[in-house]
């Protein structure tokens, strides 16, 4: 089959690979039919470089017909219609019982110390081969696929298996009260998503970044915007605009490669050249993040407030105001998104109303031979580029 294979820093390429089999009993293979680029991505292609090998196949957002079922596959039959949640998780663990997915006691990569695996994401998260392929084996088959009717395009559901519920845990994390407000830093797929899920529920929604096309698309959907370049002050603007005391809530949905972080840009570089052997451990032991969007998070929240953390931070021992933190009394809750734990809550939204707007929330679909130039794109934001999906 043809997949999208990483080969270096900032180096991807689709190859021709063997064919996905049927391991475990219980495992299918789908055949994919839209498969997700996201910001998470963008991390493999140049800071998590060290605990990635050359051919290893990217991906974690993919959906798609089953295609094969193991023997003891009872749930699906060949022809189904799923959504793969980006967590690899059994379903019969106690962190499976307990809606932490994300956590799952079976897939955990103790090499590492790492929670669950994930599709396409790395050493630290098991290596699993990813879904930007044409064929991806799925584990866990009586559990882990969403399966989803026929009738409506893939677009209505392929968010399932990470923006949806990564944005939806952002906001429940979020926990803004009743007629409360909620920053959110970054309005990338993830960030936006979380605009419009916090919009939903009647909050008032704040949204920050830089690029001039996400600013507009998310005022464009009524959510109050300020550009970072404009506002030298950020916290003290935000603070204005929400009776002098700051939001309720910030939600970083930007993470460790913010905009705006000198010092961690030089790390992140060198990570990209060292050799693994010497880049991983001072991934382990440095900070190597660049920690702009989350002190911003810090100083913008109000006294006793919130900040939840989507955006993703890779370092081990980056530094945090551990005063102001304390001081302002702010609750921080964060983690991977915990995808089972969202989707009957989400489905009844991805509805013919299509209330979040995600039939029209890619802003490119394009053929996997393309995924090389996308993610260039992608990640220098050009092409008004916000949420790509490929068909392969
Ligand atoms: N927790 C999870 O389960 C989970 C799942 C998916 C993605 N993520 C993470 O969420 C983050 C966002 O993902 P995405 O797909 O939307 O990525 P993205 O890179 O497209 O979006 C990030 C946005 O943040 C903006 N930005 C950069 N610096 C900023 C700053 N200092 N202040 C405000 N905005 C700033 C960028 O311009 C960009 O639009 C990534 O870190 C990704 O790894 C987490
Ligand atoms: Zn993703
Ligand atoms: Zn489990």
């Amino acid at each position: 089959m043809k997949a999208l294979t990483w080969q270096g820093v900032s180096d991807v390429r689709v190859d021709e690979v063997p064919d996905p089999q049927i391991q475990d009993p219980t495992d299918i293979i789908v055949r994919i039919t839209t498969t997700g680029l996201c910001g998470s991505d963008l991390h493999l292609y140049t800071v998590l470089a060290p605990f990635l090998d050359a051919g290893d196949v990217l991906g974690h957002e993919p959906m798609g017909i089953v295609e094969a079922v193991g023997k003891d596959v009872t749930e699906l039959r060949i022809g189904d219609r799923v959504v793969i949640p980006f967590n690899v998780c059994c379903g019969d663990c106690w962190m499976c019982g307990h809606d932490l997915h994300s956590q799952c006691e079976t897939t955990q990569v103790h090499e590492y110390g790492t929670g669950a695996s994930l599709f396409g994401y790395t050493k630290l998260y098991g290596q699993v081969p990813g879904g930007q392929a044409e064929l991806l084996r799925v584990p866990f088959g009586n559990f882990l696929p969403i399966k989803v009717p026929e009738g409506p395009p893939d677009d209505r559901f392929v968010f399932l298996s990470d923006v949806l519920p990564t944005a939806w845990q952002g906001v429940e994390y979020a926990d803004v009260p009743d007629g409360g407000s909620l920053v959110v830093l970054g309005l990338g797929p993830i960030g936006d998503m979380a605009t419009r899920i916090a919009q939903h529920r009647g909050h008032r929604v704040i949204g920050v970044d830089l690029v001039p096309e996400r600013l507009a698309r998310s005022r464009d959907r009524g959510t109050e915007v300020l550009d970072l370049d404009q506002h030298d002050d950020l916290a003290g603007t935000i603070r204005e605009l929400t009776d002098g005391r700051g939001p309720d809530a910030v939600l970083d949905a930007v993470g460790m490669e913010a905009h705006g972080s000198p010092v961690a840009g030089i790390a992140h570089k060198l990570t990209g050249l060292l050799p693994d052997k010497l880049a991983q451990p001072m991934m382990q032991n440095l900070g190597v993040s660049k920690l702009a969007a989350l002190y911003s998070a810090i100083e913008i929240v109000r006294r006793g407030g919130t900040i939840s953390l989507s955006g993703v931070y890779g370092g081990a021992a980056d530094p945090l105001p551990t005063l102001q933190l304390f001081d302002k009394q702010i609750q921080v809750r964060q983690g991977q998104a915990n995808v089972k734990a969202w989707v009957d809550q989400i489905l009844p939204l991805l509805t013919e109303d299509d209330p979040l707007g995600v039939d029209s929330f890619a802003t490119h679909h394009l053929p996997l031979s393309a995924a090389p130039e996308a993610y260039e794109h992608f990640q220098k934001k050009e092409q008004g580029m916000i949420k790509v999906v490929f068909n392969p």
